[in-house]
């Protein structure tokens, strides 16, 4: 069946890839953005289906988000509008207050006004902070080391709670480290991968910080893309809380040897002090997002990074 599906933060890394897997599924899809920190450009395929519509607003301006869903009616609501960095938002904690916990209720109020059936919200892996306890399943505390990971705990919160009282479906996405296509690089915000890969298809040397041996969990973005569509769309759903992830364990020295082989670089990569704040070590379970979405990611990470080096966009 073909729904209207409402994506906040169309034009951003993640909200331009589920527009386009939305669109090609057969759904109609209207992408809001404010432009801030996504593209038009990410745009440029979704642009040409009539089953796309875009509006640039920005969607804090009160009552700028009630008119839109009104006027639109979705059956579901993809919410990724954010900010989306760890640094900005200790560098910025009022913005991510506003962005990452005012917006999410607003949303979650817009949704209930409106009769909305389903709300699909962008989390992150960020809620469980530096816990040791590989690979962290979704029962595992809350432990967040930024207000970036507080406000997505608390957003998740503030869904689930409306969702019951209120009798929609809530369906919050913990997506671990995604990358791919359209990640900006030049933004020193920006994903390891994509600032490593455009410094070494360059010949530059990427900057470690720390020994390297800290990991991650890399996901693909069209991975990420895909496991959106099937939680605003996939009939019979129920609220819940997955991790969208690989359930690999990368470390930044295993990445950086994958990239050389990718890139053909032959440069040393530089090594400076480790962040403040980082985590050792992230690795997600992905058994619930199979059990409750059948969703598994598919693209492996040497595949991914073949297929980021091979495009232009970086
Ligand atoms: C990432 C996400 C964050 C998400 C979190 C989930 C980005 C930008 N951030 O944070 O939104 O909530 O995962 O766990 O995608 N590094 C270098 N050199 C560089 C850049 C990074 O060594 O030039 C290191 C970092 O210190 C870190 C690792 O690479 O150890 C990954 O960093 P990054 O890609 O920024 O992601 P996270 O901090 O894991």
């Amino acid at each position: 069946m073909s729904l209207r599906v409402l994506v906040t933060g169309a034009a951003g890394f993640i909200g331009s890839h589920t527009c386009d897997q939305l669109l090609a599924a057969g759904h109609s899809v209207l992408g809001a953005d404010d432009l801030s920190a996504g593209r038009l450009g990410n745009l440029t395929d979704a642009r040409t289906r009539p089953a796309f519509g875009f509006e640039r607003v920005d969607l804090l301006v009160p009552g700028a988000l009630e008119r839109l869903v009104a006027d639109y009616r979705p059956d579901a609501i993809v919410h990724l509008a954010a900010l989306v960095s760890v640094r900005q938002s200790i560098e910025n904690p009022d913005r991510n207050f506003a962005l990452n916990v005012g917006l999410t209720h607003a949303v979650a109020e817009a949704a209930r006004r409106s009769g909305v059936a389903r709300l699909v919200f962008a989390s992150s892996a960020a809620v469980y902070g530096d816990n040791p306890a590989l690979p962290l399943a979704e029962s595992a505390p809350f432990g967040p080391l930024s207000p970036y990971g507080a406000a997505k705990a608390a957003s998740e919160q503030l869904l689930l709670g409306h969702a019951r009282a209120y009798g929609f479906v809530a369906r919050c996405q913990r997506y671990f480290n995604v990358y791919g296509p359209r990640q900006d690089p030049a933004s020193p915000y920006s994903g390891v991968i994509a600032i490593f890969s455009r410094l070494m298809r360059r010949g530059e040397s990427p900057v470690v910080y720390g020994d390297g041996g800290q990991s991650r969990d890399f996901v693909s973005v069209h991975d990420v893309a895909r496991a959106n569509v099937i939680a605003a769309t996939r009939p019979g759903l129920a609220s819940g809380v997955v991790n969208i992830c690989s359930g690999q364990q990368t470390s930044l020295l295993d990445l950086v040897a994958a990239l050389a082989r990718a890139t053909g670089h032959t440069g040393a990569v530089r090594c400076e002090a480790a962040k403040p704040g980082d985590i050792r070590h992230s690795l997600g379970d992905p058994s619930a997002a199979r059990a409750e979405l059948g969703f598994k990611a598919e693209i492996s990470l040497g595949n991914g990074l073949a297929e980021l080096v091979a495009g232009s966009s970086g």
